[in-house]
């Protein structure tokens, strides 16, 4: 008997370890919605029908049992708008936004990662990631998601500099399985209010929306 329960004990912790190793869980990223030009505070019009009327109905069905937010980084103004587009999705799955990791210089890496990895121990369920858009890049890098760009190809239309907030990223096991639009009604495609001047078709293809998501960054800027 005592052998048993050792056995299942030493099973249990392989069980466990391997689930740390390379969780299945899908991960979703999304950015903040939009904001203001000339760093105005809160969201657009636009911004703010996507945080409370596309979001939720969006998110609500795909199963996520931890949203995980960045809070507001006064040093780099990053981050200022992503609990707010992150709430209304929350209270309609009755979860707590997760602000415990956060963006900017004196930010620790590892912390989104450290907090899936925990999550992911004693859940299957998915997670919810909304980072600033402008951190995108850092926080891909972070998750150690595989961005791979060989094979570059056609360069057709795809140079516009202005920035996506319309995509969901699913990702599983540091891999971008899909990219689509959040195809909120009335917003996506038109963005009135917003410094948004167009939106491209969705993408399907991670290393160019990931590229352009670089491009975006740089033209944008940093908000201060
Ligand atoms: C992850 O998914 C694979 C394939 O579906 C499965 O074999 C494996 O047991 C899963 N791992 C965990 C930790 O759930
Ligand atoms: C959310 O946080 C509140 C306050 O800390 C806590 O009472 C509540 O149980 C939390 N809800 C969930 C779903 O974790
Ligand atoms: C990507 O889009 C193309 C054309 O729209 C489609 O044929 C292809 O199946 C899509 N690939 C994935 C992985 O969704």
């Amino acid at each position: 008997m005592a052998l048993n329960i050792s056995l299942l004990f030493a099973l249990a912790c392989v069980a466990s370890f391997a689930a740390a190793a390379s969780p299945n869980n899908t991960v979703y990223i999304i950015s903040n919605a939009e904001t203001p030009s000339l760093e105005l505070p809160g969201l657009t019009p636009v911004g703010l029908q996507r945080a409370q009327n596309c979001l939720p109905p969006l998110l609500t069905p795909l199963d996520i049992g931890l949203i995980v937010a960045c809070p507001f980084d006064k040093d780099s103004g990053l981050c200022a708008e992503t609990i707010r587009t992150a709430t209304p999705t929350a209270q309609a799955l009755g979860l707590n936004v997760t602000t415990t990791c956060g963006a900017g210089e004196e930010s620790d890496d590892d912390c989104v990662s450290d907090l899936l990895k925990k999550f992911a121990k004693t859940s299957t369920q998915s997670i919810l990631v909304v980072w600033d858009i402008l951190d995108l890049d850092s926080l891909f890098e972070n998750l150690d998601i595989d961005d791979s760009t060989e094979g570059d190809d056609d360069d057709d239309d795809d140079d516009d500099d202005t920035p996506h907030f319309d995509l969901l990223t699913a990702i599983v096991k540091h891999k971008v399985t899909s990219i689509t639009s959040q195809g909120c009604a009335g917003l996506d495609g038109q963005a009135p209010g917003s410094f948004r001047r167009s939106l491209r078709s969705v993408r399907n293809s991670s290393k160019r929306s990931h590229k352009k998501r670089r491009i975006s960054s740089r033209i944008v800027g940093r908000q201060a």
